[in-house]
């Protein structure tokens, strides 16, 4: 079965064409990045208006790399939730047209749902139930994954997103936006021990998870430091901001998959490209003897392709919409 799938949930535009949830038969991204960080982030009419620009050529050169036309495609699959929302209307409704004027059915994908199928096109062993640790820009989820379309959260941040914390801490550092990428690659050349940074805990939910404390810390040592003149160790600070975040997604993760039985662990999101927690979670689960996947790098970020993954899954689930589909800025993962 043949899926062309299109994301636009922030700032990408991505279409990509994928056959049974699992194999890549093209995958086109369009970045607006270099715009956004004249900005030092997102601005979401830019986005909207990029993606209305991007969206016909992308669609178009998803089928051209695939060899396809639309006459050969078995269904449409598109981002309707959670992201910005005028950046998803433009997928929604580029998708909910085509999928009126050619009769495909189409399947509406959660962002996140797709962050986790990125594994699959990945790695073709793996298959539900496993335990994944979702950490995007916008997310920070600890989830029970069951079955393919069947995922409970069992924990998740209170405050900011691991993301969001690596972003700012990074901007704050001086680095160009999106930071955690830069921040993480700083990080491999400093000491993680210089800085004794909090670790903030949430009583009473033992898996739930807050990074506002530590982003603070960070920001007032960066203030306090310039006001007197002194001139920090970027790449020591990085390293030791990026052994906090880690550390304590990590023991999240594992005393929820200790506590819940699970021996399979998956990492997912933009922030599952981050180099010390993919180590430091394969180190853990080595010492356990647990399986642990994670995407490779071209797929950790937003594309099309996990999200047509994902779309196989949810129409062999039943989960069509109609032409009312509409776009939704926030919606949890396990409806
Ligand atoms: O999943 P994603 O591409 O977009 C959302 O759905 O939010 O995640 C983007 C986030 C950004 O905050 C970016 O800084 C972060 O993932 N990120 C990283 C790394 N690469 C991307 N954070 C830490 N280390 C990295 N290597
Ligand atoms: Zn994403």
């Amino acid at each position: 079965m043949k899926i062309l799938a299109i994301e636009s949930s922030c700032d990408e535009t991505a279409a990509a064409v994928v056959e049974d949830g699992r194999v890549i038969v093209s995958s086109v991204i369009a970045s607006q990045v270099e715009e956004h960080k004249l900005y030092g982030g997102v601005v979401p009419e830019i986005a909207s208006r990029r993606h209305c620009e991007a969206i016909n050529g992308v669609v178009r050169q998803a089928l051209e790399e695939a060899s396809l036309t639309l006459s050969e495609l078995d269904a449409l699959g598109v981002t309707y939730a959670p992201g910005l929302i005028g950046a998803l209307l433009v997928g929604v409704n580029f998708a909910k047209g085509l999928s009126l004027s050619t009769g495909l059915p189409l399947v509406p994908v959660h962002h996140l749902r797709g962050h986790i199928a990125a594994n699959y096109l990945a790695h073709p062993d793996l298959k539900p139930p496993f335990l994944c640790l979702v950490v995007s820009g916008g997310h920070s989820h600890i989830v029970e994954v069951t079955d393919y379309t069947q995922m409970k959260v069992i924990g998740k941040t209170r405050d900011d997103a691991a993301g969001e914390a690596f972003d700012k801490a990074a901007r704050t550092m001086g680095m160009p936006y999106p930071g955690g990428i830069h921040l993480d690659k700083l990080a491999e050349e400093g000491n993680p021990d210089a800085f004794t940074l909090p670790r903030p805990k949430v009583e009473g939910a033992p898996y739930d998870l807050s990074f506002s404390g530590l982003k603070t810390a960070v920001i007032n040592l960066i203030h306090n430091a310039s006001q007197k003149g002194v001139e920090l160790p970027v790449a020591d600070l990085s390293a030791s901001f990026r052994k906090a975040v880690v550390e304590s997604l990590l023991e999240r993760f594992l005393k929820a998959a200790e506590d819940l039985h699970y021996h399979t662990l998956v990492l997912a999101g933009g922030v599952s490209a981050n180099a010390l927690l993919r180590r430091r979670t394969a180190e853990e689960c080595q010492k356990r003897g647990w399986e642990i996947y994670y995407p490779p790098l071209a797929l950790c970020g937003d594309n099309a392709a996990m999200i047509g993954s994902q779309a196989y899954y949810e129409y062999a689930a039943g989960n069509l919409a109609t032409t009312a589909l509409n776009a939704r800025a926030t919606m949890t993962i396990d409806f």
